[in-house]
């Protein structure tokens, strides 16, 4: 009997089995953040694959919250469009399309990773960006983008942008939305007392940080049915235990506001806020966080980080550590991770693969 496999249902949504695709970004859209041809087949061929979920990139709820200009986005009605094929595909294959909801904050503006990930000057097609604070950054090399230090009307705008691209991708036909308040983007800046300096009501106590993560989930549950599930991706800890910093008594803490709040899962990730952060990688890394929080609050955890054999992925789901494994990198190296760990743990693996795929099986 596989763990793995067994499939599991959040709210009315039946996911088949418990191996998702991590959000990744592909830096690959031509133009204003529509899906092109790579997304069609990088989603593709990760639901052919055998995940049970397939999870989009950060997906920019607003222009000026891409990473780069090359970043998916779903700040319009011709996004939601073109991105329903996406979805429709995914679920045709048997796999739950889920969508990442993100905004940058002070890391936006940047050229793509193989470009050098430097700040994008004004000239350039660089933008201002957006974040809790403007005098608590790291340093970027090359000239950074104009910080604008958000007001609580900016706040306000975030938040309506993020109920409507939730709103945006329940047309599309995702199944899952996502909030993306991990890796020193905007919500994660707005959590971690090293970017977020305010005094006003989004600063200082846990209550104040956590306020617009809180504000932003609240959003999206609101216009997400009642029977599709929330999940929200934080980054547990910032690793930077010498300097008042966002901590895993911090994530647990949130995730149970969180659950109150009507999310269904929490994606335990980590990281992203400062370049000095102290990270302890290898296999399972982020694992720990993940039963941590599980065991500390009332929710759903997904682990993510470091695994890469269906083994062990086997093994944090059957020992309890974990709800969802998120895969990221293996499944860039190897679509066919889900298919090829369902030969290994089901008893009907033949009926797993699509039927154009069926004689290629080892046996
Ligand atoms: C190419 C690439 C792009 C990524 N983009 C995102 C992203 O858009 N959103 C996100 O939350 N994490 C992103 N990540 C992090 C992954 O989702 C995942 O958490 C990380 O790679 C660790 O998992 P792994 O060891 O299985 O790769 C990205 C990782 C990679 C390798």
């Amino acid at each position: 009997m596989s763990n793995l496999f067994e499939s599991v249902t959040l709210r009315d949504s039946r996911i088949p089995n418990r191996l998702a695709v991590s959000p990744m970004c592909q830096y690959s859209c031509d133009a204003d953040g529509l899906p092109t041809e790579w997304h069609r087949v990088h989603y593709g061929s990760r639901a052919v694959g055998g995940a049970g979920i397939v999870m989009t990139e950060a997906t920019a709820v607003e222009p000026r919250g891409r990473i780069t200009p090359a970043d998916l986005g779903i700040w319009s009605d011709d996004h939601a469009a073109a991105l329903e094929p996406i979805a429709s595909f995914v679920r045709e294959q048997g796999a739950v399309p889920g969508i990442q909801l993100a905004h940058a904050g002070h890391k936006a503006s940047k050229r793509r990773p193989w470009e050098g990930n430097t700040p994008l000057s004004p000239e350039e097609g660089g933008w201002e960006v957006l974040s809790p604070s403007s005098d608590a950054y790291p340093p970027f090399s090359g000239d950074r983008p104009a910080i604008t230090k958000a007001t609580e009307d900016d706040l306000q705008a975030v938040v309506e942008a993020y109920r409507t691209a939730a709103a945006r991708s329940l047309e599309a036909g995702f199944e899952i939305a996502e909030v993306h308040a991990a890796h020193g983007y905007l919500l994660h800046e707005f959590l971690s007392p090293v970017t977020n300096r305010r005094d006003d009501a989004y600063g200082g106590s846990f209550e104040n940080r956590t306020r617009l993560v809180r504000e932003v989930t609240a959003a999206v549950r609101e216009v997400w049915p009642d029977d599709k599930p929330v999940f929200v991706r934080i980054s547990a800890t910032d690793w930077l235990d010498d300097r008042a910093s966002w901590t895993l008594e911090d994530s647990v803490r949130l995730a149970d506001d969180l659950a109150d709040l009507g999310v269904d899962l929490v994606d335990v990730s980590s990281g992203g806020i400062h370049p000095e952060q102290d990270v302890a990688g290898g296999p399972n890394f982020q694992v720990p966080f993940a039963e941590a929080i599980r065991d500390g609050a009332d929710v759903a955890v997904g682990a993510v980080g470091g695994i890469t054999e269906p083994e062990q992925a086997e093994a944090l789901v059957r020992n309890g550590r974990a709800d969802l494994v998120l895969v990221g990198r293996e499944f860039l190296r190897n679509p066919y991770f889900g298919l090829e760990a369902a030969e290994r743990f089901t008893e009907d693996p033949a009926d797993r693969w699509p039927v154009q795929y069926r004689r290629s099986r080892r046996r």
